[in-house]
């Protein structure tokens, strides 16, 4: 199998495959909103904030005097466009490289994890607070689930040194790290914890199709349409024999929700 690089402008996003299991995905970005204090009309960033749909749910349920939505992917970006007006900006960004000022509320809902070197990255994201700031962000820790393992496996087996890293193994912190990082940062109040989301999925193949709306997409990017389609095929063959073909099948997927305030 050969491997290609991304092309420029091209997005793997798909909003539709992603929005498959909105009601799953949506459970931890509502957890992580009730971590935040209540601050009268705050000035919002939501970064890598995906199609805009809870980006918008989140600017109105806040009643933010203003929000910016940061997105890298030209698919996202243009599905959140829909939901631009009100005070409700979206813009082109890599949240990895992202700095602003004078934010009250740093919010960013499982994006993070496709960055490294998290504490310099949270370093910026802090920096762009103001005084009584709240950073915000939930990231998926559940790169040992065989969901990822097997891909991981397969991916090397295939492609070798072509194959793309995955980012929750490779990125994502343990949560007492986090919790040691926002202390280190300067949060007066912080809040950090593992928590497993359990997803009743009809069957253990579904898996396969949650994949395809976030990991698989880096696939996707690299392969011609034949060779993303094998590769799945293989993928679906392998998952279902570490599984079992169970119907329904109980998804159990560890998260990490994190929340800081900075000093009044
Ligand atoms: C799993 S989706 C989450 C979207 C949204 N926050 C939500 O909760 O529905 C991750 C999003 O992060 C975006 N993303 C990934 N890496 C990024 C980067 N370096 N800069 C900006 N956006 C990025 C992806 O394009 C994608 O839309």
């Amino acid at each position: 199998m050969s491997a290609k690089e991304p092309e420029p402008g091209r997005s793997p996003w798909d909003p539709g495959q992603y929005n498959r299991f909105a009601a799953e995905r949506e459970q931890p970005f509502w957890d992580l909103r009730s971590r935040l204090e209540p601050v009268t009309s705050p000035r919002v960033a939501d970064l890598g904030c995906g199609d805009g749909r809870l980006t918008a749910a989140l600017h109105r349920e806040l009643g933010a005097g203003s929000t910016l939505g940061i997105e890298n992917s030209a698919s996202m970006l243009a599905a959140a466009a829909a939901h631009a007006g009100d005070a409700l900006t979206f813009a082109s960004g890599d949240v990895s490289t992202w700095a602003g000022s004078g934010f009250d509320i740093v919010f960013s809902n499982a994006a993070l994890q496709w960055v490294p070197d998290h504490p310099q990255v949270l370093e910026r994201w802090r920096a762009s607070l103001a005084r009584a700031g709240q950073l915000a962000v939930q990231v998926p820790a559940n790169a040992d689930h065989p969901s990822h393992a097997v891909l991981r496996g397969l991916a090397a087996e295939r492609l070798g040194a072509n194959a793309p890293a995955d980012p929750v193994a490779g990125n994502v912190l343990r949560p007492e790290e986090y919790a040691l990082l926002l202390d280190r940062l300067g949060f007066e109040r912080q809040h950090v914890r593992l928590q497993v989301y359990t997803h009743r999925l009809a069957s253990a193949g579904d898996v396969v199709e949650w994949m395809k709306g976030t990991s698989l997409t880096r696939f996707r990017q690299r392969l011609g349409p034949e060779e993303y389609e094998g590769l799945v095929e293989d993928y679906r063959g392998r998952l279902l024999r570490a599984l079992g073909d169970d119907r329904p099948y109980l998804y159990a997927f560890k998260r990490i929700l994190l929340w800081g305030r900075l000093p009044r």
